[in-house]
């Protein structure tokens, strides 16, 4: 075979000769020589992954489509807050299929994000108008699991008196989708809050309930006046959260006309393919008073050093699980591609457009209802909006014609109930109505297009208007979106331009080849809870997924379910509650997470009620192992877990950790690893080998899916076996284990659709090519190291004076002796076209670095040339050459407008600003704002659209 058609030499990045004058640079007489001095010794696997060769893309491909071909592609009526859409193609090319908008960051250095920064806007100003509430967040996971962020948030906003007299249950009522319920009570038990479930017309309300859970429309399609509910609720100090459907918000009343303190939902029918349960965006909506409890990321409207309005994420520092133990949510990586596209779907129609689906859906789905009342169904009286029930149906008789007429309904003890969507086309009613008719007996009646269009709509239309904002009035032609959707996307730095070399993010290549698969209609638009039968393509990718990833990490089983790594975190910490509960000991709820850890570690132990002890650091950055050994000792009979990442979070193969393990295993606990390093780890050692029991693993980093700009997630978990049977459950798909947790997604296998990206990543890559691929990362890492060794020290290396895959730079000294920040230093990088690294994580002050195996030695170069030339102005600083506040750094970035402005009055050069080296002309980036002043955008949170008139 030729060599560049092996994948493995696509995805990484340095050549043969690359590799040899790396290997020269810093000194290591081979990578094989690298690796030894890198990875210790006791925690090497014995034997390579025992996984076949890596495909051609070629060959990959052809395989996945026969995969595809063992899909069944059925008509899904089944509706639970999945439906089919029409993926408008404008932007399933320019934003879905557009590596300009998937391979970008979450937008922290906004400077360089202003366009999904905006995309993000439009999406909370669309669900603002819609909800009829006062803010929106830019996009949480799934929607059962915004439910439950909501039942949180509530909670915790209770008055400390109404906390102090047990006002501590909530009402959900029993008309919400079976997985929406599931969630709850996998998020109530934990904190300790009690769930009356029932119905909201008969609940007795008392004052222990402080909040309620309802529906709009309900799962079998109502659409209740809640009025009188609300009223009684309120009358009790209850708070209101309502699960709402967005496109029948565009007819009906909004619940934040109606009373309601939040309201939530997935924006999934916007647009956005159904994937055999996701990824899509939910949303999230309050009032303004709670805003700073609102969990997931806002974006708001700032101004730049120019005084240029500008975006960025507000109430950045509050994203909840920067506060750790103290958080009342962990959501980190979210659904901002999928937010982005829903938004862009509303934006491509406007309101008009929109009405016009709601109204088709909604005038179908009467005149769907008027035909089948003729031949004799009873359907479940009042107002529906695309729903309808069908009372005491003939279900077996029903399943079968259907199942012939390949269209899925669902069905209940009582019914079922047929959902219909964007796409339901006059056939499609015709194919649903000749089912019903032969179950009947009866002769099929055929409708005419007309004839629905002329139905008049039940469901009373909504008074206030919406998406009244230009944006959302401009874009029609696609002549038109085409244009806003690249204007937006030039603002944005990806990896499109340069690497993006985040610490503890692996900013990896995404491949075109494991990308092309998404939107084929066999895999895009299967409904999650289709019968098994009809997946059988995907269920053959999930296990193929599922036997390489426990390979990969030497654990069991793994489950698909968590949608991120906090929500792989969540599951897995959930799972060995579980476990200590089954042996009778369920006292055991203390954790120990290094000082060191990610945010998310303490955020999700505090969701799950465990009580966090902090173990220390040593010096060099490794975990004071005495610490560790008092404190589980000390914890013994209480002691619930470890949470450990590795390599650590500063970028070191601890020697000590399987002392560590054993210690943990010695004192009754279980570890968990975070396997956000895990890019360090592939078929050179594993979780499984280390001694870990559990770990998520992000597959959006060491497995190719790309960031989308701040999501969408995969985070599955792996298990050693005797944790297996704990595997999370689902409601309406079986999967999991024997004693499951509850569910901990809306979907049986979380974001399904994107785990084609990592199937794919995997089969091409084979077993030796992601050894290969950990080997370069090592390598790209160690190089960067050494070239930046003079300018930049390393704080923490391993024994043999090595980083891991990512290496933290020490820039304590430049605040200290010169004032300049690593914030400087991040912004100075967008002047010469790159993204900053992770700054200020794990360690204040220092910037991370992680290259990845898919950059070339020419790439890291520039980065290091980059860095150099900072490195020389810092110095200026530094000897007093430059002034401490009137330098290029702290003026960072230079925008064009700045640059070609009539008046120049810095003490650089215009050329030094925009092109400080050579190679910066032949492509530069722009960053379209100056220096977003974060403090004014928190002073003054606007977090919708603000008017044109602004901006002018
Ligand atoms: C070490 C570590 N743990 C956990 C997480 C959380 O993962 P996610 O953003 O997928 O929720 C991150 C995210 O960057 C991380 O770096």
């Amino acid at each position: 075979m030729n060599n560049t058609e092996q994948f493995v030499n696509r995805h990484n990045g340095p050549s043969t000769q690359d590799v040899q004058a790396m290997l020269k640079k810093i000194n290591a007489p081979s990578l094989d020589a690298l690796i030894d001095q890198t990875v210790p010794a006791a925690i090497r696997l014995k034997k390579p992954l025992d996984l076949p060769d890596g495909m051609s893309e070629h060959a990959f491909l052809q395989h996945l489509r026969g995969v595809a071909a063992k899909n069944k592609l059925y008509k899904s009526y089944i509706g639970l807050g999945y439906y089919d859409t029409v993926v408008p193609p404008v932007i399933q090319r320019n934003v879905l299929e557009n590596p300009g908008w998937y391979t970008a960051y979450t937008p922290y250095q906004a400077e360089i994000a202003q366009g999904r920064l905006e995309a993000l806007l439009n999406f909370q100003t669309m669900i603002i108008d819609l909800t009829g509430m006062e803010i929106a967040n830019a996009s949480l996971l799934d929607e059962a699991t915004a439910a439950a962020e909501a039942m949180t948030m509530l909670h915790g906003l209770r008055s400390r008196e109404a906390a102090e007299q047990g006002k501590n249950s909530f009402f959900v009522s029993n008309e919400c989708f079976p997985q929406t319920i599931e969630l709850l009570k996998t998020r109530a038990r934990p904190l300790g809050i009690e769930l009356v479930i029932g119905d909201f017309r008969a609940v007795t309300l008392n004052d222990k309930l402080y909040g309620a859970l309802l529906q709009y429309p309900t799962a079998d399609g109502a659409v209740h006046d809640y009025a009188d509910f609300v009223k009684r609720a309120k009358a009790h100090g209850m708070t209101i959260a309502v699960a709402a459907d967005i496109l029948s918000l565009v007819l009906l009343t909004p619940p934040g006309e109606w009373g309601a303190d939040v309201v939530l939902g997935s924006t999934q029918r916007f647009g956005v393919p159904m994937g055999y349960g996701g990824p899509h965006a939910a949303y999230f909506a309050c009032r303004d008073a709670h805003k700073r409890s609102m969990p997931g990321r806002i974006i708001g409207v700032s101004v730049d050093a120019d005084g240029n309005p500008a975006l960025r994420m507000a109430l950045q520092t509050r994203e909840q699980h920067i506060r750790r133990e103290k958080a009342t949510s962990n959501i980190c990586t979210a659904q901002a591609l999928l937010a982005i596209m829903a938004s862009m779907y509303a934006v491509y129609h406007g309101a008009k457009g929109l009405r016009g689906i709601a109204g088709h859906v909604h005038q179908s789905a009467v005149a769907l209802a008027g035909e089948l009342k003729k031949l004799g169904y009873t359907l479940a009286g009042g107002v529906f909006f695309d729903t309808l029930k069908l009372m005491h149906t003939d279900n077996v008789k029903i399943h079968a014609l259907a199942e012939a007429a390949r269209i899925n309904f669902r069905y209940t003890g009582d019914g079922l109930s047929i959902s219909l969507d964007q796409t339901t086309s006059v056939d499609d009613l015709n194919a649903i109505l000749a089912v019903f008719a032969q179950a009947a007996g009866k002769t099929a009646p055929t409708l005419a297009a007309v004839q629905i269009s002329a139905q008049t709509l039940l469901a009373k239309p909504r008074s206030s208007a919406i998406l009244s904002h230009p944006v959302f009035n401009s874009y029609h032609s696609e002549t038109e979106m085409m244009r806003y959707i690249k204007r937006l996307e030039n603002k944005d730095l990806s990896l499109t331009h340069s690497m993006i070399s985040l610490g503890s993010c692996t900013m990896k290549l995404n491949a075109a080849s494991e990308m092309l698969a998404l939107t084929w209609p066999a895999f895009a638009n299967l409904h999650p809870f289709v019968p098994l039968e009809q997946a059988e393509g995907y269920q053959e990718v999930i296990e193929g997924l599922n036997s390489a990833l426990t390979e990969i990490t030497g654990f069991a089983q793994m489950s698909f379910q968590p949608n991120s790594g906090a929500s792989g975190e969540y599951a897995g910490l959930l799972v060995i509650q579980a476990y200590h509960r089954s042996r009778g000991e369920e006292q055991r709820n203390v954790v120990l997470i290094p000082a060191s850890a990610h945010g998310t570690n303490p955020a999700s132990a505090a969701m799950c009620g465990m009580n966090i002890v902090v173990v220390k650091c040593d010096s060099k950055g490794n975990i004071d192992v005495d610490d560790l050994r008092a404190k589980a000792e000390e914890h013994k009979a209480d002691l619930s877990c470890l949470m450990v990442t590795y390599p650590s979070t500063h970028g070191v193969y601890e020697e000590s950790i399987k002392d560590i393990t054993a210690i943990i295993h010695a004192n009754g606990g279980q570890v968990y690893m975070d396997g956000a390093n895990m890019n360090a780890q592939v078929g050179l050692t594993s979780p499984g080998n280390i001694g870990a029991d559990v770990c998520h693993l992000n597959l959006h980093k060491t497995f190719a899916i790309p960031h989308g700009g701040g999501g969408p997630g995969a985070g599955p978990i792996g298990v050693a076996a005797h944790l297996a049977p704990f595997l999370p459950s689902h409601p309406l798909v079986k999967v999991g284990g024997a004693q499951g947790i509850h569910a901990v997604s809306a979907a049986p296998y979380g974001s399904a659709l994107i785990l084609l990206i990592s199937y794919g990543y995997i089969k091409m890559m084979g077993g030796k090519g992601l050894t290969e691929a950990t080997r370069m990362a090592i390598l790209n890492a160690n190089y960067i190291k050494e070239s930046l060794k003079d300018h930049y020290p390393t704080l923490y290396s391993g024994a043999n004076g090595r980083c891991a895959h990512e290496m933290i730079l020490n820039c304590i000294p430049f605040k200290r002796d010169a004032g300049i920040e690593v914030a400087d230093i991040a912004k100075r990088l967008m002047d010469f076209g790159f993204h900053a690294p992770t700054t200020s994580f794990p360690v204040v002050d220092t910037l991370m670095v992680e290259p990845t195996e898919s950059e070339s030695k020419a790439e890291l170069d520039r980065f290091c040339e980059a860095m150099i030339a900072i490195r020389g102005e810092i110095d200026q600083v530094l000897l007093g050459k430059a002034d401490k506040k009137d330098n290029i750094l702290k003026h960072a970035p230079h925008t064009a407008r700045a640059v070609v402005a009539d008046s120049w009055m810095r003490p650089y050069s215009r050329e030094q600003a925009a092109f400080p080296l050579p190679w910066v002309r032949d492509n530069k980036f722009w960053p379209s704002v100056a220096r977003v002043d974060n403090v004014y955008g928190d002073k003054n949170l606007i977090c919708s659209c603000p008017p044109i008139s602004s901006y002018i």
